[in-house]
């Protein structure tokens, strides 16, 4: 664990060299202001509803969310991280389901900017949850050795989406590519997000995940209720425990709910 917590800490404090004014990164000229340079969407509430996002406005279905979302930051805030993977033992799980609640509940707060980029390379679905225009390919261009900030999409003043409307034919060989941590470290240091969430693969069907897992700071684990075994919750944490710091384990799709935990918020 030691040895993990080393090797975390020179990767991030590599990262935060170019985070520095003076350090490689595309930085943007002073004064001007990054996010209002991207291009802005709007989203159908009706089309979030349907795909269980739920977090975009206040209220008692997003309550759950909010409270995962303040555990995160401190989590966060306490470690000097910004960098979260969010992966599951199988396929279908709620991964892109969680990402997108917590990425819209992060950013509901007025003074956290959040980057949600869509990392699952096999199985892009975030376009499709989010009902936007299928013409979004983030990752084409980090394939070609280039960022295209044209392909980052913003919702409101915090939420920046860098997704993929196509699947990649060697998603592991793209991600564990230097140059594509390169890129990624390019774009953190020029929109600062507070927080770097990443819409991974599941963990036990390929090694897409794996290949990206050096580059970030923890990773969330979300598992799904009467569907996920204990043996893939064991192997998923226990391989994820050997490349980065695991954050917990998201009970998802939960059928039966207590009374308490269903959290009301004065709306
Ligand atoms: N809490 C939930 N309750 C009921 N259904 C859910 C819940 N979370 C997700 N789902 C449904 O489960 C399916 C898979 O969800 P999602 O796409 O978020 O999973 P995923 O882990 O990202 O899948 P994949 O591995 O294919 O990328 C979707 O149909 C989604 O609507
Ligand atoms: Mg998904």
């Amino acid at each position: 664990m030691e040895r993990i917590q080393s090797a975390l800490a020179k990767a991030r404090s590599a990262r935060d060299r170019k985070l520095q004014p003076s350090g490689a990164g595309g930085k943007a000229s002073p004064g001007s202001n990054p996010w209002q340079d991207l291009s802005e969407v709007a989203l159908d509430p009706k089309v979030l509803a349907r795909n269980l996002v739920v977090t975009h406005q206040p209220g008692a279905r997003a309550a759950n969310f909010d409270v995962m979302r303040t555990n995160l930051l401190r989590t966060l805030r306490t470690n000097g991280w910004t960098r979260v993977a969010i992966t599951s033992p199988t396929p279908g799980c709620g991964k892109s389901t969680v990402a997108l609640n917590l990425a819209f509940s992060l950013a509901r707060l007025t003074d956290k900017q959040v980057l949600l980029v869509e990392l699952d390379l096999r199985h892009p679905s975030l376009v499709e949850m989010l009902g936007m225009s299928p013409d979004q390919n983030f990752i084409e261009s980090l394939g070609e050795g280039r960022l295209d900030y044209g392909q980052i999409r913003r919702v409101g003043p915090n939420l920046a989406l860098a997704l993929n409307s196509r699947s990649v034919a060697s998603p592991a060989e793209l991600l564990s590519a230097p140059r594509t941590a390169d890129l990624i470290d390019e774009v953190e240091a020029r929109l600062r997000p507070d927080v770097i969430l990443f819409d991974m693969s599941p963990m036990l069907v390929s090694d897409d995940a794996l290949a990206y897992l050096d580059q970030v700071d923890c990773a969330l684990m979300v598992v799904a209720a009467e569907e996920t075994t204990a043996a893939e919750i064991e192997k998923c944490g226990a391989d994820l425990g050997k490349r980065t710091q695991v954050l917990g384990v998201v009970l998802n799709k939960c059928r039966y709910m207590e009374e308490d935990d269903t959290r009301v918020y004065p709306e």
